[in-house]
């Protein structure tokens, strides 16, 4: 317990250094303003940033008296292999603190300002980070209780930007691959979830995977499709608060969303592509349990299909009556 206290203080101590740098600094603050970046936003989100030179935090925090074993547990410094000197670990990179929801500081993430070929480096886990059993944005959550709503994105810079646009309502996954923990954590807040990430194939795919995690905690979530490639920092800067709310506006339920999916996947003037659909879509509709909610879609789907509605049915309840 002392020892965790310590790192929490650390990184506490950590945040303070990277966030004076900031502004002390014309490098980052550059940055921040050529992303469109109000600089109100470097205070909510304590935004900091790692200078060039490589034994800075170090010296820092050597000088506060702090020790290197816990700098290296926290992943602040490294050590080089070669000739085991110390070095910090973030260098020319902008610092987003992670925090909990006891709002310590668990964590860092640093992007690079210089190209750097990772653009992200993220802290290791350790004590006090486990990065599945936590979101970036906690200070938002506060937001998604009073609009009983959250956008669940994929980045550091989604969360900023949103609030630079007035939407206060976004956490971060922190990449794309969402955990059961994370669903947890910001269904607690809200069970009104869209999940708004990238537009590239890579989110798509994690956005499916996500869709499932959050049924499996009996969320029912929107997608929320970016078009081509953007991400929701791309498309707010490209095409504004309203277009992005849009977006959400016509973001889909899982079964739209599926059936869209399949709509798209294959080409029903084939008719061996188009068997291969009436099983995925007889599929889709037998995972409905609700007989009230699966009947809507079946006279919806029936009726935009042209399909027969009672042979749909049928179909439907030979794979129910397997189940059961
Ligand atoms: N990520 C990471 N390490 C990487 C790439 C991505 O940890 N090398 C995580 C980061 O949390 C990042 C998120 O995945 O914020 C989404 O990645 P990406 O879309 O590539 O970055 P953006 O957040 O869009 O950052 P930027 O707009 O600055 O390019
Ligand atoms: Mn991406
Ligand atoms: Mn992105
Ligand atoms: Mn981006
Ligand atoms: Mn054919």
């Amino acid at each position: 317990y002392e020892h965790r206290k310590k790192l929490y203080a650390i990184n506490n101590e950590a945040k303070l250094f990277f966030f004076h740098n900031l502004l002390t600094n014309p490098i980052p603050k550059k940055y921040i303003v050529e992303r469109g970046l109000k600089k109100e936003l470097i205070n909510k989100f304590m935004i900091g940033y790692a200078t060039e030179k490589s034994q800075d935090l170090l010296n820092y925090m050597l000088k506060k008296g702090f020790k290197i074993e816990d700098l290296l547990e926290l992943g602040l410094v490294k050590q080089s292999k070669r000739n085991n000197s110390l070095y910090d670990a973030y260098r020319n990179r902008l610092i987003f603190p992670i925090i909990d929801l006891r709002k310590n500081i668990i964590g860092f993430g640093g992007r690079t300002l210089v190209d750097d070929r990772a653009k992200y480096i993220n802290s290791p886990e350790s004590l006090v980070y486990h990065k599945s059993n936590n979101v970036y944005g906690v200070m938002n959550l506060r937001n998604v209780s009073k609009e009983n709503k959250v956008i669940l994105v994929e980045g550091y810079m989604d969360v900023i930007s949103l609030s630079n646009y007035g939407i206060d309502y976004s956490v971060a996954s922190l990449g794309t691959s969402l955990t059961i923990e994370q669903a947890k954590l910001i269904s607690r807040y809200t069970k009104n979830v869209y999940i708004c990430y990238d537009g590239d194939e890579a989110g798509i795919n994690a956005a499916e995977r996500a869709l499932e995690i959050f049924r499996s905690i009996n969320i029912s979530p929107n997608i929320v499709k970016i078009p081509d490639g953007l991400d929701p920092d791309d498309y707010l800067k490209k095409y504004g608060r309203d277009s992005f709310n849009q977006l959400l506006e016509n973001s889909l339920n899982p079964i739209l969303y599926k059936y869209n999916n399949l709509i798209n996947e294959y080409d029903l003037n084939d008719i061996d592509q188009k068997v291969i659909f009436l099983n995925k879509l007889t599929e889709l509709l037998a995972e409905i349990e609700s007989k009230l909610i699966r009947d809507e879609y079946i006279n919806r789907f029936s009726d935009d299909l042209s399909l027969d509605r009672d042979n749909l049915q049928y179909e439907i309840n030979k794979i129910l009556n397997t189940k059961t």
